[in-house]
């Protein structure tokens, strides 16, 4: 390998590191540049990358490639460490039995074909859309678990893939720095119905399909692309629905920061339009809940979280409830939040 100024790179050579625009992850090592990438590799001020020596290299990524179990393993491992599971992820993968569960399933979808076919042509196309996918898939896979789905298979393949019909959305309006006008909008919106046709035509089921075409779906008729009522909207498009926008706030990207992941579910919390039982399993999967919820302590007690430290968001500081105590959830998790109080939730 070798150090390149981006001034000298040139088409077809291939990235021997990961690229990151602050923290966000804008290009995967063993990528081969094209002049749009080294074009906007100079725009955001990089100055240089290390390329392999002779271009593309035996060991190189090929698009659509099938890959052994070890390698698998090695992607999916890559995949959650560039997520910042630490503060993203809370608790939720520090159980070992979770995180293996976890890893035989990203192993055994990928090990499909056309899965495989399909998430390379993501993340050639759209490096975040991919990463943001295999996100989506890690917390839908699991609130499906916890949910007691009854295909929870399924439903991960559809996490993983919800997002395919982006690849028939340019990426100049993908990559769009600043407000979409209406037009741009509408082709973004798009993607959803280009998601399900992309899916029938590969063959995958109706209700993995469907996930694609009904993410953004919301239980207050105002989603798209059909604004569905509630009753309309299946468990699947509802579970993804919540998971899609923790994950959309909370990823880094280039042009934004990321949202903080209490932040996030507090945002969520707030929002009306989606379904408030997966809200609040995703609070207690991931062990952080937003400031001012109400919750249930392992020892019974009711208290309130009244702060919330960035950095360690699955450590709050609590307020007993008809008490004047004020206390943080202790390191050694002796207390910990057994679960989130939440409001009845009434359907439109
Ligand atoms: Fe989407």
């Amino acid at each position: 390998m070798t150090e390149r100024l981006i001034k000298d790179l040139r088409p077809e050579d291939v990235l021997g590191e990961d690229v990151y625009k602050g923290n966000a992850l804008a290009l995967k090592k063993g990528k081969v540049l094209t002049k749009e990438w080294i074009d906007k590799l100079h725009r955001w001020g990089i100055e240089k990358v290390e390329v392999h020596q002779n271009g593309r290299t035996s060991e190189q990524k090929q698009e659509g490639k099938q890959l052994s179990e070890q390698e698998l393993k090695r992607l999916f491992l890559e995949n959650v460490i560039g997520l910042g599971n630490e503060y993203r992820f809370g608790f939720a993968l520090n159980d070992q039995s979770r995180y293996e569960w976890l890893e035989n399933l990203f192993c055994s979808i990928m090990k499909e074909p056309k899965v495989k076919a399909l998430m390379d042509k993501l993340e050639d196309w759209d490096p975040y859309t991919y990463q943001h996918s295999f996100d989506v898939f890690i917390l839908g896979a699991l609130l499906a678990y916890e949910s007691d789905f009854p295909n929870v298979r399924e439903t991960a393949v559809g996490c993983l893939l919800h997002d395919v019909g982006k690849l028939k959305v340019p990426q100049e309006i993908l990559w769009k720095n600043g407000a979409l006008n209406g037009q741009e909008m509408g082709i973004v919106q798009s993607h959803t119905i280009h998601g399900y046709e992309l899916l029938k035509e590969f063959k995958f089921s109706e209700s993995i399909a469907a996930m694609a075409l009904d993410h953004h779906e919301r239980l207050n008729g105002r989603g798209y692309p059909r604004a569905l009522a509630s009753g309309d909207i299946g468990e699947s498009a509802r579970l993804i629905g919540v998971v899609d926008i923790y994950s959309a706030l909370s990823l880094e990207r280039p042009y934004r920061n990321a949202v903080c992941s209490h932040k996030a579910l507090r945002i969520i919390v707030n929002e009306e339009s989606v379904d408030m039982k997966y809200v609040k399993l995703l609070c207690e999967t991931l062990e952080i809940f937003p400031t001012g919820a109400r919750v249930e302590l392992s020892d019974d007690r009711i208290a309130t979280i009244v702060k919330i430290d960035d950095k360690l968001p699955t450590f709050p500081l609590l307020k007993e409830e008809h008490s004047s105590k004020v206390f943080y959830v202790p390191m050694n998790r002796r207390l910990r939040i057994r679960r989130m109080l939440v409001r009845e939730q009434t359907e439109k």
